[in-house]
């Protein structure tokens, strides 16, 4: 008697710890790991979710066991016997859950620790966030700045963040790690990634209309390709009076001033933004490029330098139906006055083609 209900209990037990099992292993429910400290999260998070599915099941025998076994006979209408308490079960009931409790908290704290841990050579990242994009910069390198976080493999990287305007939030789900940056500090977030690729990046803190579409990548090469990259974008931010074109292509074939133009389109996430076909931008919160023509002449100004002046001083005419304020104002300082010029002519030359709308 004694050993069937044993039994039974044992037999539900695992009937329910396997179903729960395999809800947790068959889905995919973590991207696949990209750092250091994804590996260590998900081995917390697989810890915890054993523990569940342990009291899961143990809970879910006693309740269906208890819910057949003692069920009342339709005629019975009398309390059952009273019960007062059971000191040993007390017991077992408070050690049990104490001691997983306690071991989450020690495994946890341990992966926190690991995971902020910088290691000597820890490469420095300068992120700036506003509304609505993130910028990139490398204070060991000149400065290099960049819309796309580069980083190189199997480094110790530390991001010191800033937002010019309100709270955004970075997240890389490869990466499994995610800080908030908030205006009047500085956040830092620490990552060591470990596998090559292009992630994406995206802010995750409800920043304003264009919230949803300010994303960026991570980009993690093998450290060779990382410090030519770097190199190569020193010699580009430095002054020069070569007239190449944008300094990120590798390409040596000329590109036009038009094609450079729309690669700095691409690069500083204007189509998060601006709809415009020629770079096949649908962004709906500023207004679209592709009506340039049409709202130069609502303005009353040349095309040329409505479109520069637009740009560089966002807020200074603002089109009928958008507000002040929402686009950055700081693409003058940003981009070198070639970048400029060459964006300039990319969107003049496709207002054009696109028509007098
Ligand atoms: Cu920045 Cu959401």
């Amino acid at each position: 008697m004694r050993k069937g209900s044993i039994a039974a209990l044992l037999g539900l037990a695992l009937i329910a710890g396997g179903v729960a099992t395999a809800v947790a292993l068959v889905p995919t429910w973590l991207p696949e790991d990209a750092s250091q400290q994804a590996g260590r999260i998900a081995f917390t998070f697989w810890f915890v979710i054993a523990i569940c599915i342990f009291i899961f099941a143990i809970v879910a025998a006693v309740m269906v066991y208890a819910v057949v076994k003692f069920r009342v006979r339709e005629d019975d209408f009398e309390d059952g016997p009273p019960i007062h308490g059971h000191t040993g079960l007390e017991i077992t009931w408070t050690i049990i859950p104490f001691v997983l409790v306690t071991s989450i908290a020690i495994v946890s704290a341990i992966v926190l620790s690991r995971n902020d841990a910088q290691a000597k050579d820890t490469l420095r990242v300068d992120v700036t966030a506003q509304q609505f994009e993130f910028t990139f910069s490398y204070p060991d390198a000149g400065n290099v700045t960049s819309p796309v976080l580069m980083l190189p493999k199997g480094r110790s990287v530390e991001l010191y963040m800033r937002s010019l305007d309100v709270i955004h939030s970075v997240f890389v789900p490869e990466f499994s790690v995610k800080e908030d940056i908030v205006p009047g500090l500085v956040t830092q977030l620490h990552v060591t990634p470990t596998r090559l690729g292009t992630f994406p990046l995206e802010c995750t803190e409800l920043c304003g209309l264009g919230h949803s579409l300010m994303r960026s990548q991570a980009v993690v090469m093998e450290p060779a390709a990382f410090n030519s990259w770097l190199k190569k974008q020193e010699k580009g931010a430095a002054p020069s009076t070569t007239t190449s074109t944008t300094s990120t292509t590798s390409s040596t074939t000329p590109i036009s001033p038009a094609q450079a133009g729309l690669m700095v389109f691409n690069q500083n996430g204007c189509s998060a933004c601006h709809t415009l076909s020629a770079a096949n931008a649908t962004g709906k919160v500023g207004p679209d490029l592709d009506n340039l023509v049409s709202y130069a002449r609502t303005a009353k100004q040349p095309l040329e330098s409505f479109v520069h002046h637009s740009i560089v001083d966002p807020d200074a005419y603002i089109q009928p139906g958008y507000s002040k304020g929402v686009m950055p104002t700081n693409f003058g300082q940003v981009l070198t006055k070639e970048q400029l010029d060459h964006l300039v002519t990319f969107l003049v030359q496709s207002a054009q083609k696109s028509g007098n709308k």
